[in-house]
């Protein structure tokens, strides 16, 4: 178990509920990430490559934010849906932020999971989070930590 670094652990609970890691989430939760997440994508600014990209993000009080991939002329300053999302939830509800889960959809129903600045990002606010993407054979969820082994933690 990874603790938040922002909060403030009273709550000898709360830590017990990490660890536990439990909590499974229901699949009509999980489908409704997903549509979120096929939604968004069509707000995509994606130009130069065509590939619109929608991410949505489960928090931890049940809220969701979701993203989608932002690209520029010059083109390492694109900012993938997932990181647009995150950043989204922060801004709105502080940095408090904890993800139970991430969807993310493309719109050429191809393979595509978050690439790895994003799974570290998404390390940073779920260290247990479980992923929802488009895999080689359909359909496919991972935890983040089977996507990234070894996150970087600053302390
Ligand atoms: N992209 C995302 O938004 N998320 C991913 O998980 C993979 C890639 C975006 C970045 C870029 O705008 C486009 O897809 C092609 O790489």
């Amino acid at each position: 178990m990874r603790l938040n670094p922002i909060r403030r652990y009273n709550d000898p609970l709360s830590v017990l509920h990490e660890c536990m890691q439990t909590k499974p989430i229901p699949s009509a939760t999980r489908a409704r990430l997903l549509r979120a997440a096929r939604k968004v994508m069509k707000n995509a600014y994606a130009p130069f490559s065509n590939f619109r990209v929608g991410a949505a993000i489960l928090t931890s009080t049940g809220q969701v934010f979701v993203g989608c991939n932002v690209e520029n002329s010059s083109y390492g300053m694109t900012n993938c849906a997932e990181r647009t999302a995150i950043f989204s939830a922060i801004a709105k509800g502080g940095p408090e932020l904890e993800i139970r889960a991430v969807a993310v959809a493309n719109d050429h129903g191809v393979p595509c999971s978050p690439c790895g600045a994003c799974r570290q990002v998404i390390y940073e606010f779920g260290p247990s989070a479980v992923i929802y993407y488009q895999g080689a054979t359909g359909p496919k969820q991972n935890l983040i930590t089977e996507l990234l082994p070894e996150g970087f933690r600053f302390k």
